[in-house]
């Protein structure tokens, strides 16, 4: 059993997207997955939760909360996957619960490892999907991760926050997770035609000891319009199964099932 905490605190670089493409994987591969939704946006809610989800669902704000008796386990619904169970996120009230989490004091950090505790052994894999910020529903998914996987695109603004997520991680290993580590980033949006300047920058990720997950994802508008559609990629012919076989490989690495 792995927790992977899919994680950039900048916004768009494909977070969800690889989330919902790894949990597919690891469907695929027959694993029991559980994805949880920890952005109160609530895209991965909107990606993989069935069409007669009810917009106020409980959801992982309401497994969080103190205001709250729910439990993780309370709030797992079927995904439009079999095979792929999810925590949504709850909505904006999401957002209160990242304040109550603020002001909780000590044991916070560890609100979302207790919770799922008692759920892990029903699962092969748990994917979190992160919101675009390293705030306390962050901190709180890489506290109960084993593996954090970084998500992000081949250009120099997304390169600039990768130093800074780092040292993120490496504090919440050193006080609230010593099994952490980093499994590897996964450049997404990766453009055929790649420049000087992308490949300088690739170079330099490598060069940070940065286990580089090999290779990127490219950029295609029918990954993009995949997500929307509620399709997966191995449904759309050869292109997208090609794709597909990228993820499953990620997650193979991921899960340290391979060097
Ligand atoms: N490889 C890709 N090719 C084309 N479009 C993509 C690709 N990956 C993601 N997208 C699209 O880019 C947009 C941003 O992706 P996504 O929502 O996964 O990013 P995110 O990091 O989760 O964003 P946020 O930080 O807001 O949570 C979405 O419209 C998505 O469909
Ligand atoms: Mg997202």
């Amino acid at each position: 059993m792995r927790v992977i905490a899919l994680t950039n605190q900048k916004g768009g670089v494909g977070k969800t997207t690889t989330t919902r493409n790894l949990a597919r994987a690891g469907q695929q591969l027959g694993r029991r997955v559980l994805v949880v939704d920890a952005d109160p946006q609530g895209n991965l809610t909107d990606a993989l939760g069935a069409e007669d989800l009810p917009a106020d669902v409980a959801g992982l704000a309401d497994a969080l909360s103190s205001r709250s008796a729910a439990s993780i386990a309370d709030v797992i619904v079927p995904s439009i996957w079999e095979g792929v169970d999810l925590v949504p996120a709850g909505g904006d009230v999401l957002e209160n619960v990242r304040d109550e989490l603020v002001v909780a004091g000590a044991g916070r950090e560890s609100s979302l490892r207790r919770g799922l505790q008692p759920v892990l052994e029903q699962y092969d894999i748990v994917l979190i999907d992160c919101r675009p910020a390293l705030d306390q529903l962050t901190l709180n998914a890489l506290t109960a991760a084993d593996v954090a996987a970084i998500v992000t695109n081949p250009d120099l603004f997304s390169a600039n926050g990768i130093a800074k997520l780092r040292l993120t991680i490496e504090a919440v290993r050193d006080h609230y997770n010593p099994k952490l580590r980093i499994g590897g980033v996964i450049v997404n949006h990766h453009e055929a035609a790649t420049t000087l300047q992308t490949r300088h920058w690739l170079d330099e990720l490598a060069g940070a000891g940065l286990p580089l997950l090999d290779p990127a994802i490219p950029r295609h508008t029918w990954i993009g319009a995949a997500n929307a559609q509620g399709v997966a990629l191995d449904e759309l012919g050869p292109h997208g199964q090609a794709v597909g076989e990228i993820y499953a490989k990620h997650l193979t690495t991921l899960m340290g099932e391979q060097a």
